[in-house]
């Protein structure tokens, strides 16, 4: 039998609402929709986002950091950048409280709250008992104007374009973006191209090497803190100054405009799976 806590009187949580509960040490975020109470970890799994935080939209709550999805019923991750889920909890409502156990792991199967007695009958005794709720996060939002305005993500060269630009010692724009699609998120495995990663790359001829070119790109990162920057940023400058036809590479990490979904390829989300 799973070891429930009881987290709150029944009456603290509005419908729909949302609160963030205690259960052994660990932190869980509630919800209560069209009922039923759900808990999952109060933690993204693309970057540690405090997911009580962010917008609730029927059984979707969006990370306030970068908009990732979360179904609350079973955690799974329903939008990049996260794409691992995060875990369920089993739920019971019992004695006028909601009581919590913590699931068996990440990703978890739905626990008994998803399958258990439905409370729908349940009338709360305070409606307006929602101080658990918070203001809706308005993060996700898509790409601004100036996002707009900087170089489109998509490459717009075939390879075949791409490797005669290299091979004729003049390098293009899209001979660059297409070398960099041999670099590839190592969570996501998508390449950082079509992931909408690259904000700008600028070619100039090299001063110290003549017939040469430097390259500047200015790239982003799914998050400010994103634990793979170091390698994205070795790999790229491997894959475009391995080039006979560049002197040298310079990667300038770009965290405005932030990066959001909608940067990426339609490429990019069939490989992902998303629709
Ligand atoms: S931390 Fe949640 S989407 Fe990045």
């Amino acid at each position: 039998m799973p070891d429930f806590t009881r987290v709150a009187d029944l009456s603290e949580i509005a419908d729909p609402g949302k609160m963030l509960v205690e259960v052994d040490g660990e932190v869980v975020a509630l919800f209560h929709v069209e009922g039923r109470f759900y808990a999952i970890d109060d933690v993204c799994t693309h970057d540690g986002g405090p997911l009580v935080d962010g917008e609730l939209t029927g059984y979707k709550i969006a990370c306030p950091r970068h908009g990732a999805k979360f179904d609350i019923r079973t955690g799974a991750a329903l939008s990049m950048p996260a794409v691992r889920p995060t875990r369920a909890h089993a739920v019971k409502v019992e004695d006028g409280g909601v009581w919590v156990a913590l699931g068996s792991g990440p990703g978890a199967t739905p626990g008994p709250n998803n399958q258990a007695a439905d409370f729908r009958s349940y009338t709360p005794t305070n409606t307006a008992a929602s101080a658990a709720e918070s203001s809706p996060a308005s993060h996700a939002s898509a790409g601004s104007p100036a996002a707009a305005s900087s170089t489109p993500a998509t490459a717009g060269a075939s390879p075949s374009t791409a490797t005669a630009a290299a091979t004729d010692g003049v390098p293009s724009e899209e001979a660059v973006r297409e070398w960099l699609k041999e670099v590839k998120d190592p969570e996501l495995f998508v390449n950082i191209v079509d992931l909408g990663l690259i904000y700008g790359v600028t070619l100039s001829p090299s001063a110290d090497a003549p017939g040469k070119h430097q390259v500047a790109i200015d790239m982003t990162m799914t998050s400010p803190a994103c634990p793979a920057g170091p390698q994205l940023i070795a790999d790229t400058k491997r894959a475009v100054g391995s080039r006979d036809s560049i002197a040298g590479v310079e990667v300038r990490i770009v965290m405005d405009p932030p990066w959001t979904p909608d940067r990426m390829t339609d490429a990019a989300r069939d490989q992902l799976g998303i629709f």
